[in-house]
């Protein structure tokens, strides 16, 4: 079978570990044949993501923390440096106060509300700014979301909040990059025990939640997450843009 991201440069930001959603995607990326390119956010994940990316066979690993305008920028020099055309970027990136993720909604303070929206919405308008220009031939940014954003979960709460407006800002960027032929779409994935999730409290009790009310009567496997990542990453992804895909074994559309 021909590898679906053969020639395609991906730049994938988000591998902490190996049970982040993007060490799936990144895998899948280069089962698929991409050129893999990953960041990492500061020098206390620099060697593991490193090894990973021996694993994984990456060209190239990069500093990026999403708060850090100058690592952004510096990341764009040097990929323009580097062959200089990017044509999918997946931006598997969040984070809130873990205070945030158990305490009631309300008393979430103005700095924590700013933090997640910083790091888990806005970072895509600065990625997408910065990685625009190197997609040259056209290209893909994909990011991952959660019901979160249109449902209440338990304690889900400002990530909820940021997962909204990362949702708006995937249907502004869609619509001002679509001349350009690039495509900007969510995945909305099902609940996965990543470092990430462990930071929500009661967690486990949304994953008993799934198992039992998902029409596929199971969670999510992040394989599968990365397999719709390469969909929309490759050509047959090219008529989707602006969406939000869910894979979450169907949990969304039920009611009760
Ligand atoms: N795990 C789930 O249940 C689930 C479900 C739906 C969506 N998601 C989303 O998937 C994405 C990846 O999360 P994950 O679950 O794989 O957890 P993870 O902890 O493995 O990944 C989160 C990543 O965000 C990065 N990050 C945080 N702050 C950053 C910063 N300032 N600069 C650069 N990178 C930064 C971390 O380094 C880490 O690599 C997140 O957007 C998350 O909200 C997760």
């Amino acid at each position: 079978m021909s590898k679906l991201l053969e020639g395609k440069t991906a730049l994938v930001l988000g591998v902490a570990n190996k049970w982040s959603l993007a060490y799936a995607i990144a895998r899948a990326f280069t089962r698929e044949g991409a050129r893999l390119i990953l960041t990492y956010q500061g020098e206390r994940q620099k060697e593991t993501v490193e090894e990973l990316a021996q694993e994984l066979k990456a060209a190239r690993v990069l500093a990026c923390d999403v708060q850090q305008q100058q690592e952004i920028d510096q990341l764009a020099h040097t990929l323009r440096g580097d062959g200089g055309r990017v044509d999918t970027v997946m931006h598997s990136i969040a984070f809130a106060n873990r205070e945030d993720l158990s305490r009631p909604f309300i008393e979430t303070s103005r700095s924590g509300y700013l933090l997640a929206q910083e790091i888990s919405s806005f970072s895509l308008v600065a990625i997408a700014r910065a990685t625009s220009p190197l997609m040259t031939a056209g290209g893909s940014l994909t990011t991952l979301t959660y019901l979160g954003s249109a449902r209440v979960v338990p304690n889900y709460n400002v990530m909820g909040v940021a997962k909204a407006a990362l949702e708006a800002t995937v249907r502004y960027l869609a619509s001002e990059l679509g001349p350009q032929q690039i495509r900007v779409n969510a995945i909305s994935a099902g609940p996965v025990k990543t470092a990430s999730a462990r930071g929500i409290k009661d967690f486990s009790k949304v994953l008993e939640a799934v198992a039992q009310h998902a029409p596929l009567r199971r969670n999510t496997d992040p394989a599968e997450v990365a397999d719709a990542a390469v969909f929309l990453a490759s050509d047959l992804g090219r008529g989707l843009t602006g969406n939000i895909l869910f894979v979450d074994a169907g949990f969304q559309i039920m009611g009760l």
